[in-house]
C-alpha cells in the first residue's frame, strides 16, 4: 500500500474514532496510537501548550523530554512559526532536542484552535528523509479532527 493509500484509510479510521469524543487528550491518545501502529514510527505523540511551554501529552514510543520552550528544538520552532516543520536529518537542525538517539528525521505539525497554536503533533522516524509534503498535508488534516484542545 502506498503512503497516500495508508493515510487515506487511516484518516477515515481516525475520523470515526474521534467523532464520538470531545475530550482532546483522549483523542490525542488514540490519534498517536493509530498513526504509530500504521507507520511503525519510532516516536509519535503530542505536546500541549501550557503557559509559555510545550508540555508532553499522549504519545507512543520511548520516554521523552517533558517540557520545551517556545522557539526551542523542532517542536518549539513549529509552535513559534505556527507552521509545519519537516526535518530531513535531525543532526543538521540547529537546536534539535534529541530524546532518542534512534531518531534521524522528524515532522512537527501545529494543532491550531481559534487561530492559536494549542499544541503540536511530533513524529520521529528512525530513517533519514521520511517525511514530505504528503505527510504534512495529511497530518495537518488529521490534527484538525481533534476538536477541543485544552
Ligand atoms: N526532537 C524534538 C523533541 C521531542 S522528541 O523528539 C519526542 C524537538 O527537537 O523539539
Amino acid at each position: 500500500m502506498s503512503k497516500e493509500e495508508k493515510y487515506d484509510t487511516l484518516y477515515a479510521e481516525i475520523a470515526s474514532v474521534v467523532s464520538g469524543e470531545t475530550d482532546a487528550v483522549a483523542n490525542m491518545a488514540n490519534v498517536a496510537a493509530l498513526l504509530h501502529e500504521c507507520f511503525q514510527f519510532c516516536w509519535t505523540g503530542f505536546y500541549r501548550v501550557v503557559g509559555d511551554q510545550l508540555v508532553l501529552g499522549p504519545f507512543q514510543g520511548p520516554v521523552a523530554c517533558t517540557r520545551i520552550a517556545k522557539g526551542r528544538g523542532v517542536c518549539g520552532t513549529a509552535w513559534a512559526r505556527g507552521e509545519t516543520v519537516v526535518v530531513d536529518d535531525v543532526h543538521l537542525f540547529p537546536g534539535h532536542i534529541a530524546c532518542s538517539s534512534a531518531s534521524r528525521s522528524e515532522i512537527v505539525v501545529p494543532v491550531i484552535a481559534n487561530g492559536q497554536v494549542t499544541g503540536v503533533l511530533d513524529i520521529d522516524s528512525q530513517y533519514l528523509k521520511t517525511f514530505d509534503q504528503t505527510d504534512a498535508m495529511w497530518l495537518e488534516k488529521i490534527v484538525k479532527l481533534i476538536k477541543c484542545v485544552p
